[in-house]
């Protein structure tokens, strides 16, 4: 079992003495922006939880917290002032955002030396070229090479499918994979929603990642014996009240049934307490990097 949560500390470890040795030399920690449009509930959960880890590795964090009804232009010269900001390393615009605010043009305004997020099309190229060589990954599909790497999961020459091809994860981590270079070098297919035989494509996978945003999508017929499982999905099904502080929490499930799964993959990631921790500890390596890119 892959726990990202464990891996996370370690990370976040080495982000705390970044952040010190970043005082020292600069006289400031490194500092980041999270801007939220809207109360969207699963989005101020993630929020909240970047917000926390940031305080708690001693970045300056500073909190956007705008009404759904913004316009588009309020929206982006908030960006642009962050842009400006010396103070400021990491400008993050947490997605989805509401349906009058063209989501293209506002990534297109964060400065690509603080997208943290690597949204912007100049990231995205940079990754597309150079791979894990690129100044900033997108921290999902970081998270998902950091958990492959210091998992000893053997990826060079590896048959991977990748189920789903959002932005932000799918074609991210495909092209990752796909680079030449020890870390990578693998044999990369995606599969999607137009997809003929996903399960036949599946059960072939010595690597199989899943972000496709269907609870139980993976059934353990489409595992492999001894694949490595990494479970991106973060379904909300259900809620429960918490027994010791009387607040609701969510149920979480995964794309991968994962109990069933856990019989027959080599390694497998948890929800929760898998991808998602890894994806806000590379937000916080982002940052760092994103200061010291500007300092350099
Ligand atoms: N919405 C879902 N995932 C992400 C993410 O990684 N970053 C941002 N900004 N929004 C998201």
């Amino acid at each position: 079992i892959i726990r990202g949560t464990d891996l996370r500390e370690a990370l976040l470890d080495e982000v705390a003495v970044d952040v010190l040795r970043m005082k020292e030399q600069y006289g400031r920690p490194p500092g980041l922006v999270t801007i939220l449009v809207g109360e969207n509930p699963a989005s101020l959960s993630y929020v909240s939880l970047k917000i926390k880890t940031a305080h708690r590795v001693g970045f300056k964090e500073v909190q956007e917290n705008l009404p759904e009804n913004i316009s588009e232009n309020e929206l982006l010269e908030c960006i642009k002032k962050y842009n400006n900001d010396e103070t400021i390393d990491g400008i993050l615009v947490q997605l989805p955002l509401p349906g009058h605010i063209n989501e293209g043009k506002v990534i297109e305004t964060i400065d690509p030396v603080k997208d943290v997020d690597a949204f912007h099309p100049v990231n995205v190229g940079r990754l597309m070229q150079e791979g894990a060589a690129a100044p900033f990954l997108p921290c999902t599909p970081a998270g998902i090479m950091e958990m492959l790497i210091r998992s000893e999961v053997p990826v060079a020459g590896a048959e991977v499918v990748v189920v789903g091809r959002s932005n932000i994860v799918g074609k991210p981590i495909a092209n990752l994979l796909l680079q030449k270079g020890a870390a990578a070098n693998a044999t990369v297919t995606v599969v999607h929603t137009g997809t003929r035989n996903i399960a036949e494509h599946c059960l072939r996978a010595d690597i199989l990642i899943v972000a496709a945003g269907v609870p139980n999508l993976v059934r353990p017929e489409w595992i492999k014996a001894g694949a490595c499982v990494i479970d991106v999905g973060v379904n909300r099904v259900g809620e429960s009240v918490s027994a010791v502080t009387g607040k609701k929490i969510a149920l979480l499930r995964g794309d991968v049934d994962y109990d069933a799964a856990l019989e027959v993959a080599g390694w497998i990631t948890p929800v929760p307490g898998g991808v998602g921790p890894m994806t806000i500890a590379m937000l916080m390596k982002n940052t760092v990097k994103a200061m010291k890119l500007r300092r350099t």
